[in-house]
C-alpha cells in the first residue's frame, strides 16, 4: 500500500459485525484499528467497579478526568493501567454502555483522544459516530448493518467462545435496547453518513465482507493490501 495516511470510518449498530471486520481490514493493510466501543466500555467498567450510578450523568462526567483509558496491540485495553478486556464485554458492562455514550461530556473527552490518535497514523476506526462526527473528512465511510436476529446470534456465539456467561434472550434484548438508546440520544446519533456506502452482512461471511470492504477502499483511494 501507498504511504500517505489513510481513514476509514466502520459504523453501524451493535454487534454488526464491525470490529471483526475493521480489525481484519487494518491488519490486511498494516494499519492501525481503533475499537471506539471499547473506550466507551472501559470507562463504563470504571463507574461500575467505583459503584456509580451509570444512569447518573453528573455522576459519570464527575470522574471522566480521573481515568485514562489505553489501547494496545493485540486488543488490550488498559483502564488506569489495568487489562479490561475481557471484562468490557461482559453483559453488565454491555447492558449500561449505552447510557455512558449518550452524556455529551463524556464523548467530548473520548472523541479528542480518537481524533488525536487518527492524526497520528493510518486507521481503521469503528464506532457509531466515526463517519458523521469523529471524522467527518474520513477517506472512506463505511455504514455496516445485520438483522438484529443474525447480530444477536453473532453476539451470542462470540460470549460462549469467550466464556462469558449470557442467553440469547439477555442478547436480543440487549441489542434492541443499545440500537434505540444510540440513534435516539441528542448528541452525535448512530447513522449513516450521507457520503457512507451501506453494506449488509446479513448474508454474508466475515471473508466476504472483509473482501467487499477492501475492493470499497481500493475504488476510493487505490489502497490495497500488499499480496
Ligand atoms: O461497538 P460496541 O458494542 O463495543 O459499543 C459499545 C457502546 O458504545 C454502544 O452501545 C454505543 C457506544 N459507542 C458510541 O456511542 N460511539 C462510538 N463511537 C462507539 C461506541
Amino acid at each position: 500500500m501507498n504511504k500517505k495516511n489513510i481513514t476509514i470510518a466502520i459504523d453501524g449498530p451493535a454487534a454488526a459485525g464491525k470490529s471483526t471486520v475493521a480489525k481484519l481490514v487494518a491488519e490486511k493493510l498494516d494499519i492501525t484499528y481503533i475499537d471506539t466501543g471499547a473506550m466507551y466500555r472501559a470507562f463504563t467498567w470504571y463507574c461500575l467497579e467505583k459503584g456509580i450510578n451509570c444512569e447518573n450523568e453528573a455522576d459519570c462526567d464527575a470522574v471522566i478526568k480521573d481515568v485514562a483509558i489505553e489501547l494496545r496491540p493485540g486488543h488490550i485495553v488498559l483502564c488506569n493501567g489495568i487489562d479490561v478486556s475481557k471484562q468490557i464485554r461482559e453483559p453488565r458492562v454491555s447492558s449500561k454502555v449505552s447510557y455512558i455514550a449518550s452524556y455529551k461530556n463524556i464523548r467530548l473527552s473520548l472523541v479528542e483522544q480518537q481524533r488525536a490518535m487518527a492524526n497520528k497514523t493510518s486507521v481503521v476506526m469503528d464506532g457509531r459516530d466515526i463517519g458523521t462526527y469523529v471524522l467527518p473528512d474520513a477517506d472512506v465511510k463505511i455504514y455496516q448493518i445485520a438483522s438484529v436476529q443474525t447480530r444477536a446470534v453473532r453476539r451470542y456465539d462470540e460470549n460462549m467462545q469467550k466464556g462469558i456467561p449470557c442467553t440469547y434472550e439477555e442478547i436480543e434484548n440487549d441489542v434492541r435496547t443499545r440500537d434505540y438508546i444510540d440513534s435516539h440520544r441528542s448528541f452525535a446519533p448512530l447513522k449513516p453518513a450521507p457520503d457512507s456506502v451501506l453494506l449488509d452482512t446479513s448474508f454474508l461471511s466475515i471473508e466476504e465482507s472483509v473482501d467487499m470492504v477492501l475492493k470499497i477502499i481500493e475504488k476510493k483511494t487505490g489502497v490495497k493490501p500488499n499480496v
